[in-house]
């Protein structure tokens, strides 16, 4: 077990900036998940901590060794892939012992160690098949073991979990929380799946373009997210966004309806984007009036997809109403669960804390400014106004998820059966 620290990590293939000087402390023993929009630099990173890509700036510390220029071998982490790179000829038993027998243990220690490893993941029995005739559950189970073999000081997984069917996944997750739970050993865990984060993170990394946009835990994020972004891929069904302005301590939507709750007056009168979690809608005379587009019943619970104006807004209720499209409810924000965004650069009004995000979350140059913003949130502010309007336009802030968490979908790692440490 070791402390991580990533230091002000750059790191360009020719021209690409992939991380644009990603600060990340991850304390002994702890689980951090890197979650982020496809191509936002999360592979890139763990492979980095892992030695198999140099940086181009800044620096990698495990425990209390600077290892940005050690060789992966040496850096004592062990990392789990998606593909899971199994040897397809060897069986589980040479699989999990592989990089014992590479650093030249003794047979015996080998062995022992391998039992050990298939006793807590429940493979005993499937240690002298291959790995096609394992399921993908098991085979993801080996690949975990040939990690756990080498009792690493930093464990890093890269979607381990993504190839898995739906109830498997669920497992798995909770297999390898327990797993952290026994070993302790600090993990950095980068997931598409942002429930698989929030259920088995004790921090999660909010990563977009190669920088970091938030750092908390998960109840900070989904709580307080620091900007849009965060409050939009945190939280599914996703946040609903109104553009509008607040007046006389009431919202106006662009487009008319007004929305009232009791903590409106704390920002004065000026534009706002009002956030919503679709559970914090209530069904109340009092409310907005929307009409219902689309009603999902997953059995639990009640999604409620609603019109109003050009926007979308979804609504999750507990009860089982009796609702069609076209009829029309109200709809009203509850207090105390609402979150108002600056237009302009997306960040959360009243945001006091350090700004966590824009490249850097530890340091003291990191507070924000007299204005609340970083100075680099204000330079992104074009940006921002791009993904502001995409997000409000009533089509994807249906689902975003759809935009920002697309999956990866099965890729040809074999090249990584060369590289990877845990072989
Ligand atoms: N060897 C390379 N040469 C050039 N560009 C690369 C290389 N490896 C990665 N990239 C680019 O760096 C960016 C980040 O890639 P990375 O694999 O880290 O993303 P990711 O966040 O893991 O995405 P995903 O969720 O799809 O796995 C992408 O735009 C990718 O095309
Ligand atoms: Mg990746």
């Amino acid at each position: 077990m070791a402390p991580v620290s990533i230091c002000n990590a750059r790191k360009s293939f020719g021209a690409v900036n992939v991380l644009r000087g990603v600060d990340v402390e991850v304390a002994d023993g702890e689980f951090v998940a890197l979650v982020g929009p496809s191509g936002c630099g999360k592979s890139t990173l763990l492979r980095i901590i892992a030695g198999l890509e140099g940086l181009t700036d800044g620096d990698i510390v495990i425990g209390d060794r600077v290892v940005s220029d050690v060789a992966p071998r040496e850096r004592d982490v062990a990392m789990v892939f998606q593909n899971y790179a199994l040897y397809p000829h060897m069986t589980v038993a040479r699989n999990m012992g592989f990089s014992l027998k590479l650093a030249g243990r003794p047979a015996a220690e080998i062995e022992r160690r391998v039992a050990a490893a298939a006793e807590i993941l429940g493979l005993q029995a499937l240690l002298q098949r291959l790995p096609k005739q394992l399921s993908g559950g098991q085979r993801q189970r080996v690949a975990m073991g040939r990690a756990i073999v080498r009792d690493p000081k930093v464990f890093l997984f890269d979607e381990p979990l993504s190839n898995l069917d739906a109830k498997l996944r669920v497992q798995m997750r909770v297999e390898i929380k327990a797993l952290h739970q026994r070993l302790k050993t600090t993990t950095v865990y980068v997931t598409h799946d942002q429930i698989e984060a929030m259920t088995m993170a004790d921090k999660i990394v909010v990563m977009r373009d190669g920088i970091i946009e938030q750092v908390g835990s998960p109840l900070d994020l989904y709580d307080r997210p620091a900007n849009m972004f965060v409050a939009g891929f945190i939280g599914s069904p996703a946040m609903n966004f109104v553009t509008g302005a607040l007046r006389d301590g009431r919202f106006m939507a662009d487009g008319g309806p007004i929305f009232t709750a009791e903590d409106m007056q704390a920002f004065g009168d000026r534009e706002v984007v009002l956030g919503v979690r679709p559970e914090h809608f209530d069904i109340h005379p009092d409310g907005a009036e929307v009409e219902v587009v689309v009603v999902e019943q997953t059995g639990s619970e009640m999604l409620i997809v609603t019109r109003l104006g050009e926007a979308t807004l979804n609504c999750l209720v507990r009860e089982r109403l009796r609702l069609k499209s076209g009829d029309r409810i109200r709809l009203m924000p509850r207090a105390g669960h609402l979150h108002y965004f600056d237009p302009a650069t997306g960040q959360r009004l009243g945001y006091d804390e350090p700004v966590t995000g824009r490249g850097s979350f530890s340091s003291a140059s990191s507070v924000p400014s007299a204005s609340g913003h970083s100075p680099s949130s204000k330079a992104a502010a074009g940006h921002w106004m791009t993904s502001i309007r995409s997000m409000i336009s009533g089509r994807n802030s249906y689902r975003p998820e759809m935009y920002y968490m697309r999956g990866p979908g099965p890729k040809t790692r074999s090249k990584r059966l060369l590289d990877d440490p845990a072989g």
